[in-house]
């Protein structure tokens, strides 16, 4: 079983040092709970480490696992940079205060009025995915009279073993231009001689949850092979940066790479290459975010009722649902549970937890070992602060959770919960549908009154 947190003298789960059963009562639920500490602690296991063995490189958060105002304050002070991917998250590292400087804008399809906030903000760099960006980009530019500084996003035609929809370094892949492509180092050329982007490095990503390493291993000898290529002819591109994908154990059978242990093998591979292919040593950029806040992440679910099929299957119901969770639905994603509120109860059987959207698919986990739950207790889902809160939506027109950060035990808010009127306050009615006819006389039925009543 994942376990993270301990177990209280009143058998309560505690996370961050803070009893969840005292959090889902404070704040409500579905809660999204985060550990500050554990945060950090990850942010500190790869900058430490690129600092020991590789001090030319630098740790970029991949703010689309899961981003907030609060959390780019701990990465400012972590000292790491933040890759986001649309002009939402970077407004929201800008309104954080959150150095531009250290800003990395991803995007495959990045509009005029995004790349036109990323000039205006000088962020640090902008990492190309296409040819019609580059262009777009390059009059954006010159039209402010900017010089971005600039990536490009390469696919190096790697396809790591992992869920289909989270690889993205496959050559049919949407994501940024294939290595092999004719095309590149003529309009690499272009890009340089033109010199209104400053272009200093290339960029990849080949996938997310990946565990086998030695996909990574592959894409540093492609990529520096293509840096080698460029050396050849005289174009030194100094910045190579690997994009993320550490893989993160969200069942007891899984056992992904510590991330010592992961940023070590990107720091050999590419010294190893440096070598081999004799060109200089890049600096090095990596791009983790689900290594970051999934495991420092808990989701706090109330008991509603169940439904028993005889000899086929029990579910148990919980106020959270695919809309805070969309991951089982979308990748058939696997987690474990306890109920936190009785935390040392040995499981006593296997239950399906369904949420409360009207789909048959809106499944939380199709096979938890749990205590027979009662309506009332509170469950805990493990590994959820990556890709959760990040992808939830007002599907079926459900707020979305509250988030709070926990700190040694003291719990704050970090992102509201929404309300009702939260879900409204972008809903218009023309006025021509104010003068609506009105359905005829008993159309619908009505609420009669009790006996003796009215
Ligand atoms: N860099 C780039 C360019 C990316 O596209 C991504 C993730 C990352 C870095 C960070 O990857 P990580 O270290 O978090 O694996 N919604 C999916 C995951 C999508 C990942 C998208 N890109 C999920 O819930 O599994």
């Amino acid at each position: 079983m994942i376990f993270s947190g301990t177990l209280n003298s009143e058998g309560h789960l505690e996370f961050g040092g803070a009893d969840v059963t005292l959090l889902a009562e404070s704040f409500g639920t579905p809660l999204y709970v985060l550990d500050e500490e554990a945060i950090r602690r990850n942010c500190r296991s790869y900058v430490q480490t690129f600092q020991k063995q590789y001090p030319n490189s630098e740790t970029v958060y991949a703010g689309k696992a899961f981003l907030s105002k609060a959390i780019c304050r701990i990465l400012e002070q972590e000292g790491l940079g933040l890759d986001v991917v649309s002009g939402g998250e970077l407004y929201t590292a800008l309104q954080a205060g959150f150095p531009a400087s250290r800003v990395v804008f991803h995007g495959n399809n990045k509009s005029a009025d995004e790349l036109s906030l990323a000039l205006e903000n000088r962020v640090g760099r902008i990492v190309v995915d296409n040819f019609y960006e580059l262009s777009l980009l390059g009059s954006l530019a010159s039209r402010k009279g900017v010089q971005p500084v600039i990536h490009l996003r390469l696919t190096p035609g790697v396809k790591p073993s992992t869920h289909t929809y989270v690889q993205t370094g496959q050559v049919d892949s949407k994501f940024g231009f294939g290595v092999a492509d004719p095309h590149l180092i003529p309009s690499i050329r272009g890009i340089l001689a033109e010199g209104r982007l400053n272009l200093v490095g290339v960029h990849c990503h080949i996938g997310s949850q990946i565990f086998q390493q030695e996909s990574y291993n592959v894409t540093i000898r492609i990529m520096m092979e293509f840096l080698k290529k460029l050396h050849d002819q005289g174009i030194i591109l100094a910045e190579l940066n690997l994009g993320g994908g550490l893989g993160i154990a969200y069942t007891s059978d899984e056992s992904p790479p510590a991330i010592a242990e992961h940023v070590s093998l990107l720091v050999q591979g590419v010294r190893r290459e440096a070598e081999r292919l004799r060109i200089p040593l890049p600096r090095l950029l990596d791009e983790p975010g689900r290594s970051i806040v999934g495991p420092s992440g808990i989701a706090l679910y109330r008991v509603g009722g169940s439904k028993e099929i005889s000899g086929k299957r029990k579910y148990i119901f919980v106020d959270g649902s695919m809309a805070d969770n969309p991951r089982v639905a979308l990748y058939g994603a696997r987690y474990e549970a306890v109920l936190a509120n009785r935390a040392q109860d040995p499981p006593e059987e296997t239950v399906t937890v369904a949420g409360k959207c009207c789909e048959s698919g809106d499944i939380l986990i199709w096979d938890a070992s749990l205590p027979v739950a009662r309506p009332g207790d509170l469950l805990a889902v493990f590994c959820t602060g990556a890709y959760h809160y990040a992808m939830a939506s007002n599907y079926n027109r459900l707020p979305r959770p509250a988030v709070v950060l926990v700190n040694k035990g003291q719990p704050e808010l970090i992102i509201r919960r929404e309300t009702y009127e939260d879900l409204v306050r972008n809903d218009l009615i023309p006025e021509r549908l104010n003068h609506g006819s009105l359905p005829p006389e008993g159309a619908f039925p009505l609420f009669l009154p009790l006996d003796g009543g009215g």
